[in-house]
């Protein structure tokens, strides 16, 4: 496969763009970022002409694929008479309703533009509820890029543990990180802590997983400790079903954060939960802002969304979990037959695939297999996530089928047979 459009649009987008990207994680992927032009269904377009069958699927968003009509078709409706008015419109009303008939439980909802926005309310809703300012996350559970979550080590012992340079030292002091699934470790963090802890925030799906004995146990701490439970499904939320990952388990938190999804690729970002808790944000006690919050292209895009799942939600969980499956059933078949440590996570809608010998590649000194993997499917027409070291998440949409899982497997046979060759 030929890459050099791609490779002189990086050098070129090197000298005004810092790293050539507008998002970190952009950075990494190998020959070079791909420069996409054109994404249709289930397939994506670089400049040299490749073809691909997308599973990054714009890092989760789109769950009805590439260039859904009918959302494309709403938009253009709307945008026609104005983009952002500046005040609240019937459509931000029309997706209130409906996301509270979803979740009944959530008596009120906000509207940002990214998920970061929202977490970051979220906390500080939570650190206002309770008068209380340490939040309990989990390690390695990515929340987004601000200050107060960037802390992915455990800094249960070194306060300091960030991984960004320009992050006060402070941040870290108001953030205590757990390892997920130990719920001996989290009982002692909170009784040690309780009287500074203003909430927990957790994915309800962390590595793709729900574990509900584990989820279970930490609403039952924070109702016990009186302390806010925060759901992050901002990759969970509308993807793993139309309640989310909080529907599959049956728990309720207290507050949620939702994106990705929610707008099928135009950004906009929810943060929904009791009324006790949001109506801070009503009589101005919290504040929140944002200019481009409810503009009218995201408005229509999620009301489109939203509709569309509500409608037609059997369907498309049954497609989403039957096609996903297919393919994970595949991938096993063949890493049994080349012999590759192949790890799966989660099922259906979004799954990660990772390599045994890469967890803890860096203590045993081995080229990562995932790494391998990644360089030799994309030659193959097949986009994953760069991901980690280790592995990647990988997104299914509505407009992927069965011929395209066969093919993808057809590519991932001869990869695994590649790696199990060296
Ligand atoms: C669970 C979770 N929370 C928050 C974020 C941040 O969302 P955004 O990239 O829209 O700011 C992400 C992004 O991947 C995420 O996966």
């Amino acid at each position: 496969m030929d890459f050099s459009k791609s490779r002189n649009l990086f050098t070129r987008a090197k000298k005004s763009l810092a790293g050539g990207v507008s998002s970190n994680s952009r950075i990494k992927e190998l020959p070079s970022p791909p420069f996409f032009n054109k994404a249709i269904g289930s397939k994506i377009y670089d400049v040299d002409q490749n073809e691909y069958i997308d599973y990054v699927l714009g890092r989760g968003p789109l769950i009805f694929g590439h260039s859904p009509k009918f959302i494309l078709t709403e938009v253009k409706k709307h945008i026609k008479s104005g983009q952002i008015y500046g005040t609240t419109t019937k459509l931000e009303i029309d997706l209130s309703e409906k996301i509270k008939s979803i979740f009944p439980d959530m008596e009120l909802v906000r509207y940002a533009t990214t998920g970061t926005e929202v977490v970051e309310l979220a906390l500080r809703l939570s650190r206002a509820f309770t008068y209380k300012s340490k939040i309990i996350m989990f390690e390695g559970q990515y929340h987004g890029w601000t200050d107060n979550t960037l802390i992915p080590e455990s800094n249960i012992q070194k306060n300091s543990m960030l991984n960004s340079e320009g992050i006060p030292s402070q941040s870290a002091k108001n953030i205590i990180t757990v390892p997920w699934n130990n719920l001996n470790l989290l009982e002692k963090i909170i009784q040690e802590n309780h009287s500074e802890i203003a909430s927990i925030i957790t994915s309800p799906a962390p590595e793709c997983e729900i574990n509900k004995n584990f989820l279970t146990n930490v609403r039952n701490l924070c109702d016990k400790w009186k302390i806010i439970l925060i759901f992050d499904e901002v990759i969970t939320g509308f993807r793993l079903s139309l309640g989310g990952a909080q529907k599959l388990c049956n728990i309720k938190p207290d507050l949620s954060t939702f994106a990705k999804a929610l707008g099928g690729g135009f950004p906009i970002s929810m943060i929904a939960g009791k009324y006790n808790i949001m109506s801070l944000l009503e009589n101005n006690k919290v504040y929140h802002g944002g200019t481009l919050n409810s503009n009218i292209m995201s408005l229509s895009a999620a009301n489109a969304v939203i509709s569309h799942l509500i409608n037609n939600h059997q369907n498309i969980y049954t497609h989403l979990y039957e096609i996903g499956n297919e393919l994970i059933s595949g991938i096993k078949l063949c890493a049994e037959k080349h012999n590759i440590p192949v790890i799966i996570n989660g099922n259906g809608p979004m799954f990660k695939l990772s390599f045994l010998h890469d967890l803890g590649r860096s203590k045993i000194n081995k080229p990562s297999i995932y790494k391998q993997f990644y360089k030799l499917i994309i030659q193959k027409g097949i986009r994953v996530e760069y991901g980690d070291h280790s592995g990647s998440i990988w997104f299914i949409s509505t407009q992927h089928n069965l011929n395209d899982i066969k093919i993808t497997l057809k590519a991932i046979d001869s990869v695994f047979q590649n790696i199990s060759k060296n």
